[in-house]
């Protein structure tokens, strides 16, 4: 993906342009485009974005990211749907089709960082799927598009190598899904996993892998964290940490959308004895089904 850059308030930080034109790519990949894509990328600060902002949508404000897409898509369509807008987009002089512009904030992004507790990179790069994402269709106008939106954010991160990173707050978790770990039943399998679910109330709850002489009948770690916690009177969650031996784990299908009964999203910690992966529900889980979907049925 071609970005075609402007900083126009001095020097882009150094490593961000090839940071967030493998951000662009990941987007493209996420939304299922091939063939060659091109946007502007303005680089600015606090004043820049102002200025745009005022005279493009009448808001004399700051703002991390603005995006003005080329194509306007049907309603509830994205661009992997509309390939020939797409097309009457091609810009002769490159031969790549043009989704639109993007204005990105470098010291809002930094900022935001900061406050986020993670780093530039990472905020950046989010900061650019975001704004991509609006140049392919998206938005997040009503709450299933914005998580809809908030799930490809996640995919792409992931795929571009900017996963959301640890925390302080995850230690205690990761402590607690291998303590976990060390008490599996598993005479069967002998895949030993643990898991440490955190409340929304800030309590957190461990849970094991149980297994059965008859097979079907075991209970994976996940989920016997959850139906611990929820013997306990939790019932909203914010994270959990996974442990096992060998590699990475990665939640069974059955435990994510029992974790998805009880959040929309939450953080999900891989841990196994070299580290830990940092991702999420959303990611592990995208176009869920949940709670809420059941709303308007009426018998
Ligand atoms: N297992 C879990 O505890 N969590 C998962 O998400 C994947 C699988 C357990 C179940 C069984 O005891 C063993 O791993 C092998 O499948």
């Amino acid at each position: 993906m071609r970005l075609n850059t402007n900083p126009d308030a001095g020097e882009a930080p150094e490593g961000l342009l090839p940071l967030l034109s493998r951000v662009a790519d990941a987007c493209l990949a996420a939304e299922g485009l091939s063939g060659k894509y091109q946007a502007g990328l303005t680089l600015t600060d606090e004043a820049g974005i102002t200025g745009i902002n005022s005279a493009q949508r009448g808001i004399d404000r700051p703002t991390d990211v603005l995006s003005f897409p080329n194509v306007r898509y049907p309603a509830g369509r994205t661009a992997r749907a509309c390939p020939e807008r797409l097309r009457r987009e091609r810009d002769p002089e490159t031969g790549c089709m043009d989704l639109g512009d993007i204005v990105l904030c470098v010291p809002r992004a930094r900022e935001q960082a900061a406050e986020f507790g993670h780093s530039f990179a990472r905020e950046a790069g989010f900061l650019l799927a975001h704004g991509m994402l609006h140049l392919m269709g998206y938005d997040h106008d009503t709450d299933a598009r914005r998580d809809a939106m908030r799930a490809m954010e996640e995919a792409i991160m992931e795929k571009a190598g900017l996963p959301r990173e640890l925390l302080d707050e995850d230690l205690p978790l990761i402590e607690g899904a291998r303590e976990a770990m060390r008490m599996a039943y598993t005479p069967y399998s002998k895949y030993n996993v643990g898991a440490c679910v955190r409340a929304a109330d800030g309590r957190v709850f461990k849970g094991c892998n149980v297994e059965n002489a008859s097979y079907g009948m075991t209970i994976c770690a996940e989920r016997n964290a959850i139906t611990t916690a929820v013997t306990e009177g939790a019932t909203a969650f914010t994270a959990i940490a996974i442990a096992a031996e060998g590699a990475l784990p990665s939640p069974c299908g059955a435990c994510r959308q029992v974790l998805r009964e009880f959040a929309k999203d939450m953080r999900v910690l891989l841990v196994n004895r070299e580290g830990v992966r940092v991702t999420s529900l959303s990611a592990l889980l995208p176009e869920s089904f949940g709670p809420e979907s059941l709303g308007g049925v009426t018998l």
